[in-house]
């Protein structure tokens, strides 16, 4: 497919020569647009709902005091627990039910959830879960936000007021933006950033809530130490956003908040062949990096430790620093498979929860938040075919390999979402029997365009398929994204719905989750509502003779 070509051309480019060359700098390299998380199909009888419970929640508690004061008590102790926190991104075809992926949440033990959006499905399942949640502001709010006081408070009342409450949601961090001076962004959202974080915190100040922290994400590459240097000592912000960043960190810094990285290390090595790969992972690198009396054995320790010289550079000395994304991808390319994200994520959380911190700030608990929960089969692939494959689960809620969330390090499987519907075990292939097949590149061409063939390129679970079994899979794959609608398995006489699983021991041909769209159930309960209807007639007819 072309498309993987494209993808890999358009990350290439913006990385200059010298970035090549030398293994540390690719810590600091871009990393590629992340997209915004998740249109809303949010209805504003929704809303009036929820100013509803909101209300009602206001006079339920008289005294709005009393009701932080339980609030503040709640996030005291569970911000107490250390554990590793994950991010839960919504841009997936179809969604797993809030209840139950926050009841697996639960189960497993995460203690920390960052959104990338104020999802009201998300924010209602998680009411009373008391775990400890950063919700996020996307991108394209903050120009709106930072130039109308009125649009940040009503931001806050709606997505933070209405929900913090004694048994509500635990809301711990706001979230302004998501990366927002990353470079493939060409400066859009710089000038909106600081404002919308004034605006946001003013907010939150009137409503008087006081224990809800502000922070910015930003990507690890805002920072960068320079080839002639490249040690994590000699960090500093890149100086076309030098002020801007400097700026938003005052900001933070006076207003006891943290600052927020995402940190990619698989990234590191997606990006440069010549990255040691042992210096991605955390087990230890005979070729360790060297900073003064400083050893770095793994490039993220390097990155973290890049920044935090950076801010003692401008004298923001022992500012609280969140890792807001971190993780390892699990199919669409050749370093992201389960065994490499179970090795990273593994090693991570151990790292996080040892207590040693890095080199540069030794002996400090990290905070961190993976990246991320479950496989999202919409997100843009501009980035990389790797970008759908993140999850620690995949789309339909099953863990993908063991974690240990207590750092242990132990072969300690998670809990799967429970209770989660499929659709029929059908599936749709290309028909063995077709014999026009002039028409096939087209047809594959056109359905993965419309679903999600990453798994087919180079170095993915499904590239060893033949010409047959990729447009199988491709002609699957949108059958199933499109809720087996038996019209959508035709490519012109191509397709063929059957009942035998295409799969293979590498390469798995899904069936999707049933969220309730598909046709064929519609049918089913309307067929059920007719036959309850002819019911009640015919009871109401004998009723009346
Ligand atoms: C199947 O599709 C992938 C992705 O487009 C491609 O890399 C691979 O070469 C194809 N396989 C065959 C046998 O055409
Ligand atoms: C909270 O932290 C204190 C000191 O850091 C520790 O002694 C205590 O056991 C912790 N409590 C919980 C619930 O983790
Ligand atoms: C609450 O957050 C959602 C999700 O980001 C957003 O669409 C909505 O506009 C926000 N509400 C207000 C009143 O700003
Ligand atoms: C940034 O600029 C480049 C080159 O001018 C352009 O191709 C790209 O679409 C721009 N990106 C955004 C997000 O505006």
């Amino acid at each position: 497919m072309a498309l993987s070509h494209a993808v890999s051309a358009s990350l290439t480019e913006p990385r200059t020569k010298s970035q090549i060359q030398s293994p540390f700098i690719f810590v600091l390299m871009l990393k590629p647009l992340k997209p915004q998380n998740g249109k809303r199909k949010d209805s504003t009888k929704n809303k009036q709902e929820k100013k509803k419970m909101a209300e009602s929640r206001n006079n339920f508690f008289p005294h709005q005091i009393l009701c932080l004061f339980l609030v503040s008590q709640v996030s005291i102790v569970s911000s107490n627990s250390s554990s590793v926190g994950v991010n839960w991104g919504t841009m997936a075809s179809h969604q797993l039910p809030p209840q139950n992926v926050v009841k697996m949440l639960k189960d497993n033990g995460f203690t920390k959830l960052k959104l990338f959006e104020a999802d009201q499905n998300i924010l209602d399942a998680l009411i009373g879960s008391e775990i400890e949640v950063m919700i996020g502001i996307p991108n394209r709010l903050l120009k709106e936000v930072a130039q109308d006081p009125d649009v940040a408070a009503s931001w806050v009342e709606e997505n933070v007021t209405a929900y913090y409450y004694h048994g509500g949601v635990n809301i711990k961090y706001i979230a302004v933006g998501n990366e927002p001076f990353l470079q493939t962004y060409n400066g859009t959202y710089v000038e909106f950033t600081l404002p919308a974080l004034v605006n946001i915190q003013r907010a939150l100040e009137e409503a008087d809530l006081k224990t809800v922290k502000v922070t910015v994400p930003f990507n690890a590459d805002i920072y960068f130490s320079p080839e002639s240097n490249p040690v994590p000592s000699a960090g500093d912000f890149r100086p076309e956003l030098r002020d801007a960043t400097i700026e938003i960190i005052n900001f933070l810094y006076t207003h006891d908040s943290p600052f927020t990285v995402n940190i990619y290390p698989f990234l590191s090595l997606y990006g440069n062949a010549y990255f040691p790969l042992d210096f991605a992972f955390f087990d230890g690198t005979n070729k360790p990096l060297r900073d003064g009396d400083l050893v770095y054995t793994n490039v993220f320790d390097a990155n973290l430790d890049t920044l935090v010289c950076a801010m003692e550079r401008y004298s923001f000395l022992g500012m609280k620093i969140i890792v807001g994304e971190v993780g390892w991808p699990t199919d669409g390319d050749k370093n992201a498979n389960s065994k490499s994200a179970k090795r990273f994520n593994q090693g991570m959380v151990k790292h996080a929860m040892s207590g040693n911190g890095t080199p540069a700030r030794k002996g400090v608990i990290m905070d961190v938040y993976l990246f991320s929960l479950v496989d999202e089969d919409a997100k843009s692939i501009a980035p990389g075919t790797f970008e759908r494959h993140w999850g620690i689960f995949g789309f339909d809620g099953r863990p993908k390999y063991e974690l240990d969330l207590s750092g242990q390090g132990k072969d300690y499987p998670l809990v799967p979402v429970e209770d989660v519907k499929y659709l029929p075990k059908t599936w749709c292939v290309l028909d063995p029997n077709a014999f026009n097949l002039d028409d096939l590149a087209d047809n594959v061409d056109y359905a993965c365009s419309l679903s999600d063939c990453t798994s087919l390129g180079y170095g993915s679970s499904c590239n060893h398929l033949t010409n047959i079994g990729n447009a199988s899979y491709a002609f699957n794959m949108y059958y199933q994204m499109h809720d087996q609608n038996t019209w959508e398995c035709d490519f012109l006489g191509l397709g063929l719905i059957t009942d035998e699983d295409p799969s293979d021991e590498l390469c798995e041909f899904p069936v999707m989750i049933d969220t309730g769209n598909s046709p064929r159930l519609q049918h089913k309960s309307l067929r059920m509502l007719t036959r309850v209807a002819a019911t009640v007639l015919v009871v109401l007819v004998l009723s009346l003779l």
